[in-house]
């Protein structure tokens, strides 16, 4: 009953989603129809959905050429050369939603996390604490920062009450975590111990994405002489710890031990999506999961039909699903949060 009843609210929600995305965009009636598309039909609405976006990248670009200064993004060029893009000019010159539009800027700095949360305070230290991604085209989709997680690592900021243990530090694990900016975002701001996890060819990367903020939590004290040690962007140490790990889904050996440390929460941004496996993904999760884990989701609403396809492989598995209208500074109209909750055993 309670399962049937939630599954009513998702369905609502996807409802909403969708007339909102109409409202959006004048070709969304192909997201549409991607609901009821499937294999290979399906494959090729989406790539018929790539190469929409990168006609309209090109013709932004063309446009923006003749428009005045403040349409350009504020991108700092660092002492190394290196181009950083800060997150609040991302929002404010994002002029449609094209997770594709930042992937030639390696590094993108989301802020000062805490004063994004709560202004009130800590506006004092604002050059403090930030949280800077490095992002590397060339590893493909998980070598991108998408708009999903930045909503997803928001909502969880900002609706921390609602989920944050405040006895002790909640273990967090992030599933195809790519870059790792939503679980980082979490032990920047949180007490909390993340493990964000991805295929082996991300593991570099995720690894230089903790080294670089949380240099002094991850690393023993004879690498801190070295030479190549140079934590650059940890001013003040995070509040949480963060690791890097490999973990493939449904590949039983790469699981972390959760019954010496279950995990508190799981999340995944953007990996609910028609390429990836979801029978693995949702397998992992439910292995990992223990009675009281919490699992965010975040997903981008173009991807019904594996949405679809996911609340297959949720049935019986927990008894609570809640699709969930995220808090956030980035408006992406078809980004949504998935909550399970209630693993049934
Ligand atoms: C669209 S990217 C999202 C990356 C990041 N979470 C974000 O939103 O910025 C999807 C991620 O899922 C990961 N992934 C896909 N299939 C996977 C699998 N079988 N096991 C582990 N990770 C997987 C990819 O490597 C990629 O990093």
């Amino acid at each position: 009953m309670n399962i049937l009843y939630n599954f009513t609210l998702i369905l609502t929600g996807k409802m909403n989603g969708m007339a909102r995305a109409v409202a959006f965009s004048q070709d969304d009636d192909l997201d549409a129809q991607l609901l009821h598309l499937k294999g290979a039909d399906l494959k090729r609405a989406l790539r018929v959905l790539e190469e929409r976006d990168a006609r309209q990248r090109d013709e932004n670009q063309l446009h923006d050429a003749g428009r005045t200064v403040e349409l350009v993004d504020k991108i700092e060029v660092l002492p190394d050369g290196m181009m950083m893009l800060h997150y609040d000019s991302y929002l404010a010159h994002q002029r449609y939603y094209d997770d594709w539009k930042h992937a030639d800027i390696p590094l993108l700095n989301f802020g000062n996390l805490r004063y994004h949360c709560f202004p009130s305070f800590d506006n004092d230290c604002l050059d403090q604490n930030q949280l800077v991604i490095q992002q590397q085209k060339s590893l493909g989709k998980g070598g991108l920062c998408w708009d999903a997680a930045f909503v997803l690592a928001e909502h969880l900021m900002m609706t921390h009450r609602q989920w944050y243990p405040l006895t002790y530090h909640p273990n967090i694990l992030e599933l195809g975590a790519g870059t790792g900016l939503s679980g980082l975002a979490l032990a920047k701001f949180l007490p909390c111990n993340v493990t964000i996890t991805d295929l082996p060819e991300l593991l570099n990367l995720m690894q230089q994405n903790v080294t670089q903020n949380f240099g002094f939590s991850v690393h023993k004290e004879e690498e801190k002489k070295t030479e190549e040690y140079q934590p650059t962007h940890h001013l003040v140490p995070a509040f949480g710890t963060a690791h890097a790990k490999v973990l493939r889904w449904g590949v039983k050996e790469d699981y972390p031990p959760v019954l010496e440390n279950p995990l508190d929460v799981i999340i995944g941004a953007d990996i609910v999506a028609t390429i990836y496996d979801a029978p693995a993904l949702m397998e992992t999760i439910y292995d990992l999961a223990g009675p009281s884990t919490k699992i965010y989701l975040s997903y981008n609403g173009r991807m019904e039909a594996m949405f679809d396809e996911l609340l297959v492989q949720v049935k019986n598995r927990f008894a609570t699903v809640r699709n969930i209208q995220p808090f956030s500074r980035n408006r992406n109209p078809k980004v949504f949060i998935i909550e399970l909750s209630g693993k049934i055993q």
